[in-house]
């Protein structure tokens, strides 16, 4: 099969088309004809050479996939040939062919391109793994979600109103507009404004309920002071850096706060098979019947993956950059 690989680690332009061997499903396995799959962060350090995949994934790119049920394996119950699929991948998604195990891929209604159905799995999990599973968020909760524009934020805002809770993010001005249209009550242009001031503004001093966070080191310390009583911070990323300076902890004791990190990439078949299942019950409806939307910044063909790229990597897409495979 045609397959986009990386013959060294570096800049984009490294990344080249290539022949690899397709993949035969094992028990349990289904073979889907990819039509489309998405860009993350983690392709580009991937292909940087510092996020390599987990033991016994495929080393080619790609953690999410749209496409056609091709070849069923072994005890297979759930697909039949011809089924319009999408779903997470541990690797393997910028190819003609993945296998994946069944219960993994999730059942892409009609209503649904598979250029969408391939920018919904990897930000929806994450953002539902870290609002409704970690911070266990409820209804009338105010929830802080900064890179509101990015794709896992753009899917949280909408999870969050879906709750019937209040999303407020950080975004760069010229993306405002897409999280307020997704539903946000409040969006902060972190480059000009202080978002812990903003937040005791908005919430009359008492400070948010939870906190989904990719920036880290830079932020630790105004998130710690924007969290409510008994708030709850859910750490997803670490893109300004890991090592906070001068930190007051006292209020993670004072408000009896929790932290919580996760990487969704290094969990357990199990459990991404768990969330995933969570995914399909509790969010395909939604997708079907148009109340939740996959957000697309742009949709290029996999010939252009090195623009891609470089597109995200200079921070100018706003939700999910999707590559037709062809
Ligand atoms: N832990 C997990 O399981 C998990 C799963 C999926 C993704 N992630 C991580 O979550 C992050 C978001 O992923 P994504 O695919 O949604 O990303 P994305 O769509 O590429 O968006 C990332 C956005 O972050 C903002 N940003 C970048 N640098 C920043 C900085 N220094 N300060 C403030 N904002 C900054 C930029 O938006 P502005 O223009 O608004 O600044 C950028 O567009 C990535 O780091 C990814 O690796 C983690």
């Amino acid at each position: 099969m045609k397959a986009i690989l990386i013959p060294e680690f570096g800049a984009p332009e490294v990344m080249q088309m290539g022949a690899w061997e397709t993949p035969a499903p094992g028990p349990k396995e289904i073979r889907v004809k990819i039509k489309a799959t998405a860009l993350n962060r983690a392709d580009t350090m991937q292909r940087r050479g510092v996020y390599p995949p987990p033991p016994g994934e495929s080393p080619i790119l790609g953690l999410e996939m749209a496409g056609v049920v091709e070849k069923i394996g072994d005890g297979v119950t759930k697909w039949k040939e011809g089924d319009r699929v999408c779903g997470l991948l541990g690797g393997g998604g910028y190819a003609e062919y993945c296998v994946t195990h069944e219960d993994m891929a999730i059942s892409l209604p009609d209503q649904l391109s598979f250029e969408e159905g391939a920018a919904i799995p990897e930000v929806f999990l994450t953002a539902y793994q870290a609002l409704h599973w970690l911070a266990k968020i409820e209804a009338g909760e105010k929830i802080l979600v900064h890179a509101g524009a990015s794709g896992v934020g753009t899917a949280a805002i909408q999870l969050i109103g879906l709750a019937g809770a209040d999303a407020i993010v950080t975004a760069s001005a010229g993306k405002h507009q897409t999280c307020l249209d997704l539903g946000a009550s409040h969006a902060i242009d972190y480059k000009k404004e202080n978002f812990e001031e903003v937040v005791k503004e908005l919430t009359d001093g008492a400070g948010v309920q939870v906190i989904v966070d990719f920036i880290a080191a830079p932020y630790f310390q105004m998130n710690l002071n924007s969290l409510a009583l008994e708030g709850r911070l859910v750490m997803l990323s670490l893109i300004g850096g890991v090592k906070p300076e001068g930190v007051n902890l006292a209020p993670i004791l004072r408000k009896r706060l929790q932290i919580i990190g996760t990487t969704l990439r290094a969990r357990s078949l199990e459990y991404k098979i768990a969330l995933t299942k969570d995914l399909q019950t509790n969010c395909m409806p939604h997708f079907a019947s148009g109340k939740l939307k996959p957000i697309i910044d742009s949709v290029i063909p996999w010939t252009e993956v090195v623009q891609g790229h470089q597109r995200m990597e200079s921070n100018q897409n706003a939700g999910k950059i999707v590559m037709v495979v062809s």
